[in-house]
């Protein structure tokens, strides 16, 4: 059987839409909404990931099979934070969005998508990556050598 050749790209104003179907199903995915309450968030997040792209704050790779069909992705965004005595940068390269097709999962797409953020980051000269990882994800991140920081949240009863 031939083996299968994937290309990863950068994604461009057009895959917006792609990109809010990428960060809905791993919504999904992650048991986190229903598919019904994930639809919701797309229009926001596609004018937001738009916003973001053009003011060159977030970069979305996206990989594709032979036949030129999406199967993975994810993004880079340069997130803001607050000053910090010595930190060079006002923001933070932030992972989110990771998704890949169930049919091409364990191929070691999401690791290309990681390993190119954690070069592009590198090479815009910050310190470190942050994510937020899914049970499914921590694997991949830990691999690669993301490890478990201090953070606390407080969440309110409704
Ligand atoms: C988490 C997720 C993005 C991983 O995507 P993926 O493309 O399957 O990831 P990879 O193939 O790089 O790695 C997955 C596993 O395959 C293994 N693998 C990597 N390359 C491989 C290869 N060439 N051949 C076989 N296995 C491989 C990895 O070691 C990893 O093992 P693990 O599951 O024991 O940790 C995917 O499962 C997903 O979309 N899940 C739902 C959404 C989600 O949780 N996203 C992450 C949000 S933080």
């Amino acid at each position: 059987m031939a083996v299968e050749k994937f290309t990863l790209r950068r994604a461009t104003q057009r895959d917006a839409d792609i990109l809010a179907y990428q960060r809905r199903e791993m919504f999904i995915d992650m048991k986190t909404y229903s598919r019904k309450e994930a639809e919701l968030g797309d229009r926001e997040y596609i004018r937001w990931v738009k916003e973001k792209m053009k003011s060159g704050k977030l970069t979305g790779f996206l990989v594709e099979n032979s036949e030129k069909n999406i199967v993975a992705g994810g993004c880079l965004w340069l997130r803001e934070k607050q000053p910090r005595p010595s930190a060079k940068k006002k923001d933070v390269p932030y992972l989110l969005s990771v998704h890949t097709e169930r049919a091409y999962r364990g191929k070691g797409l999401a690791t290309l998508i990681v390993k190119e953020s954690i070069k592009l980051a590198k090479k815009l000269g910050y310190p470190r990556v942050e994510l937020h990882a899914s049970k499914q994800g921590e694997g991949v991140y830990r691999r690669l050598g993301f490890e478990r920081t201090n953070e606390m949240v407080y969440k309110f009863k409704s």
